[in-house]
């Protein structure tokens, strides 16, 4: 198949691209999709009291979401680079807009520190699961194997360097596109089993309150911080606020239509949450478990549903792999931030920047890993570093990234460059769409990101 060319960026750097329409969503899909639909979305939906959560969640998905994923990908699309080359070579001044880019691999820093500590604990699930010992629908036994693998700071620690040194051998072996093809490969089966387990979770006694807990919204749980969270879970379930969906995009074609992509994307990835959340919350009611129980919600209920099926620990395990499919190329889209920057920005070498980056996050990622157990005393305002990195992350820093990417748009690009670019150079023919587009970047996105973030930050 021969690509049609593709216009060179403006930086001069010469570059590949995804080579194929299906090739750039299933990508972007698998940068999307990840633990944040599996762990954090039950989780926080949980904690936050359901249904009024979830309808905040997509509200900020809506005009939130979308418009700052499309200005993301056009704008990585317009200059092919990264971050922050990219957000230089299109300032027409010299204001530092690059800065987002600095910020964007500080978040990288911090969201992979805790995050692989979860992939750890996913990767560790396998090996249970496939002894057997988590199968119960007993929460006191599921509570007690979880609780036993995150107090242990040995367990946690060698499970998350032995992540953190997978990752880092796909990332210089160079086998990244080949982990993208299997990940694109797998992620139906994940659907699929998660079909199954919300079958069987919808089956269980107590299915329905689970049900209303999940789509019956109850506002009395509704406050400032709960609007925050469900706005911060919005930037990270869809990977935007930090350059990743930019970095994506700088390997966009140029005949790619990114309005349709980013619906795709954005549909899929709401799909996957809703059935984790529908697998989820019924057992929860039906087996007595908290649906409060925060981190530790799915690793303590899921094996409860695979307990009511016949081969539930064999499909136990596939989950378990699935599962650590998805954050590992979810992890992988993350990497590329610091790498690509370190590489194309300070020359190192790829390998060289790959291993500085791994470096790094041994360092700070350990401190999470023992968050639970040697170093669960350590607190800044009453949170452990896992839950500091977590929160300062998702519900400041990717926030900010997202005002600072929508009013460089809708203030410096510009709507004659922004619709050229989102259109195709016109080919596209979607202008109304366009428009609301940027009338959402340049008033309503920045104004609300910036009220539900200083009020839920209680700044007044
Ligand atoms: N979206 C991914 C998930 O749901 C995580 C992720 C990948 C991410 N890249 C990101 C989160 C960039 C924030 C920013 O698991």
């Amino acid at each position: 198949m021969t690509r049609p060319t593709q216009t060179p960026s403006p930086t001069g750097l010469k570059r590949a691209g995804f080579s194929s329409g299906f090739g750039v969503l299933a990508a972007t899909l698998g940068s999307a999709v990840g633990l944040g639909n599996i762990w954090k979305f039950p989780y926080l939906t949980g904690a936050n009291g359901g249904a009024g959560f979830l309808l905040v969640y997509l509200l900020a998905t809506l005009l939130i979401g979308l418009p700052v994923m499309m200005a993301e990908i056009t704008l990585g699309r317009t200059a092919k680079a990264n971050p922050i080359s990219t957000l230089q070579a299109l300032t027409p001044n010299r204001q530092p807009w690059w800065l987002i880019g600095v910020a964007g691999m500080l978040a990288a820093f911090l969201i992979l520190s805790f995050y692989s500590e979860v992939v750890a604990w996913v990767f560790a699930y396998v090996f249970k699961a496939l002894r057997g010992s988590i199968l119960s629908s007993d929460p006191q036994v599921t509570e007690a194997a979880f609780n036993a693998l995150i107090s242990d700071p040995l367990q946690a620690l060698l499970w998350q360097w032995g992540v953190l040194l997978f990752i880092g051998g796909i990332l210089l072996m160079g086998v990244t596109k080949g982990i993208e093809a299997l990940t694109k490969k797998l992620m139906p089966l994940l659907f699929l089993l998660l079909l199954l387990l919300c079958a069987v979770s919808l089956s269980l006694d107590k299915a329905m309150e689970g049900l209303a807990f999940l789509f019956k919204p109850d506002f009395s749980k509704m406050s400032a911080t709960v609007v925050l969270t469900a706005m911060g879970l919005a930037f990270f379930k869809l990977s935007l606020g930090m350059g990743t969906m930019m970095t994506y995009g700088s390997y966009f074609r140029d005949d790619q239509n990114i309005p349709q992509t980013t619906f795709r994307v954005m549909s899929a990835d709401l799909c996957v949450s809703m059935l984790a959340g529908i697998a989820i919350f019924p057992a929860v009611f039906t087996f007595g478990f908290a649906p409060a129980a925060g981190p530790a919600l799915v690793f303590i209920t899921i094996p409860a549903v695979f307990s009511q099926i016949p081969a539930g620990q064999v499909l136990m395990v596939v989950f378990f792999v699935l599962a650590a499919v998805a954050a590992t190329g979810a992890m992988l889209s993350m990497m590329e931030v610091p790498v690509l920057i370190l590489h194309e920005r300070w020359g190192l070498s790829r390998p060289k920047a790959t291993l500085l980056t791994l470096l790094l996050l041994v360092l700070m990622g350990s401190g999470c890993a023992l968050s639970n157990s040697t170093l669960a005393d350590f607190k800044l305002w009453g949170l452990n570093l896992f839950d500091l990195f977590d929160v300062v992350s998702s519900n400041i820093l990717l926030p900010i990234g997202g005002i600072f990417i929508t009013l460089f748009v809708g203030w410096v690009w510009g709507f004659d460059k922004f619709r050229q670019a989102l259109s195709n150079h016109g080919q596209l023919h979607n202008e109304k769409l366009v428009r609301a587009v940027f009338f959402l970047l340049r008033y309503v996105s920045p104004l609300l990101i910036l009220i539900v973030m200083l009020k839920g930050l209680n700044v007044f």
